[in-house]
């Protein structure tokens, strides 16, 4: 098969390191790919958002199956314009993918199918907005409806925070059109959980369950990220939690969607609070997380590249997936500046050394190479840095060797990452 990858990130080097191992892929290519996913795949420069000129290079290339990593051209279209053009994909349609796209969507749907989840109101009135959330316990949570780069969430302490994010957000639109309408939402209490489930329109089936570090700082502090390390599995996902998840948040929104006609097709990532009364749902997203993706792409035993056209194809009954008894931690290495303003440019030395290690990967996910053919950093988040270990603290231990086998000054990571299932396990 000739299989092309969308996408950028660490989450898309992962993807192409597991689907390049794949006896049934012949040619790889990534676009726009990164140094890093130059390894595994041709990388073309076509953005993930050029859906015309992706279409017209999967034609000229014959692409028989085509991989969208990131949400934004799922959201766009992308995949229901490579199916218009007879190119078999994974990823949801652009129906399916408001889920992410549409906040207000996502609470409704939820709503409706009786999918637990933080109560809620939607607005498009900043007066109305504030008077809502008035009447919600502090904190309050206040979310913009659209797409805005996991940026668009204030968690509010004070009242005047929720009316200033309110404005922020509607009239000063700090996330442009994302802005225009607002989710106002009740504060969940518990531990955060990120939970994937294949889907195929009708059926889904669950993958490993995976911890995010969302905050920039060790001990979880500092402003949010997309997410500075992750591991699996994460042991507050017991079975039972995991069973409730799929029987109460997956499977029911795998039936409303396909009623909604808006039947879901992909990988369903559903962002859980496990409360002290069960699991609830905080937010859907339509795609593999990132760096989620990379600690379940090494967990994986099994090939990907069938699980992801049983999902596309509507044949994901009865399919099994294998997995190493292994745990796997990822530990993101950002540019310095970032979640601010990430300096760019700074030359990264021994990538080959850390990845040499015993059980270690170095994904890639915002690099390029300079004239002299010397890594640089190229985004804010910058590397992956993942390993496998008989249980979480040897997978930590082994990520971490690794981060400090690379020579980058420019760069910085937390210390801590996996520490609430190291805590379990002591
Ligand atoms: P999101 O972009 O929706 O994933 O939100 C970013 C983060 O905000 C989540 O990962 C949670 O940590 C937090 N969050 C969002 N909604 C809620 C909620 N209703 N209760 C508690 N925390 C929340
Ligand atoms: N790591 C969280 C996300 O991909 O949204």
């Amino acid at each position: 098969m000739r299989i092309l990858v969308v996408g950028s990130g660490g989450r898309e080097h992962a993807l192409c390191w597991k689907i390049a191992a794949s006896p049934l892929c012949d040619k790889l290519y990534c676009a726009p790919g990164n140094a890093g996913i130059a390894a595994e795949a041709e990388c073309v420069p076509i953005g993930v958002d050029d859906i015309a000129g992706l279409v017209a290079f999967a034609r000229e290339k014959a692409i028989d199956f085509a991989v969208v990593g990131p949400e934004a051209p799922l959201v766009a279209g992308l995949a229901d314009a490579f199916e218009a053009a007879g190119i078999a994909t994974f990823g949801p349609s652009a129906k399916a993918a408001e889920l992410e796209g549409s906040k207000g969507f996502m609470k409704d749907i939820a709503a409706k199918y009786q999918v637990p989840t933080a109560a809620y109101r939607r607005f498009r009135d900043p007066a109305a907005a504030k008077a809502f959330a008035a009447t919600l316990g502090l904190p309050v949570v206040i979310k913009a409806d659209g797409l805005a780069a996991g940026k668009g969430v204030v968690i509010a302490q004070t009242r005047e925070e929720a009316d200033s994010a309110i404005d922020a957000m509607m009239l000063d639109r700090q996330f442009g059109d994302a802005g225009a309408e607002l989710v106002v939402e009740e504060f969940l209490v518990g531990e955060e959980l990120s939970f994937f489930a294949l889907c195929d329109g009708t059926q889904a089936i669950p993958l490993a369950s995976a911890q995010d570090h969302k905050q920039v700082g060790d001990g979880d502090t500092g402003p949010n990220t997309g997410g500075m390390g992750a591991y699996s599995p994460a042991p507050v996902a017991t079975p039972e939690i995991e069973r409730r998840i799929m029987d109460e948040i997956v499977l029911p929104t795998v039936a409303g969607m396909a009623a909604e006609g808006r039947p879901f097709k992909g990988v369903l990532f559903a962002g859980i609070m496990v409360t002290k009364d069960g699991p609830k749902l905080i937010e859907f997203n339509v795609r593999f997380g990132d760096p989620e993706c990379e600690v379940l792409m090494l967990r994986l035993k099994s090939d990907l590249v069938p699980a992801l056209m049983a999902a596309r194809d509507g044949a994901l009954k009865n399919f099994d997936l294998r997995w190493f008894e292994d745990a796997a931690l990822c530990v993101v290495m950002a540019a310095k500046g970032y979640p601010g303003k990430p300096e760019s440019g700074t030359v990264i030395g021994r990538l080959d050394e850390a990845a040499k290690l015993k059980d270690v990967a170095v994904f890639h996910a915002g690099t390029k190479l300079n004239e002299a053919g010397a890594v640089i950093a190229a985004g804010g988040r910058v590397l992956a840095v993942a390993a496998t270990g008989k249980d979480v603290a040897m997978a930590q231990a082994q990520a971490y060797r690794a981060v400090d086998a690379i020579d980058w000054p420019g760069g910085f990571c937390r210390r801590d990452i996996g520490w609430r299932a190291i805590a379990r396990q002591r």
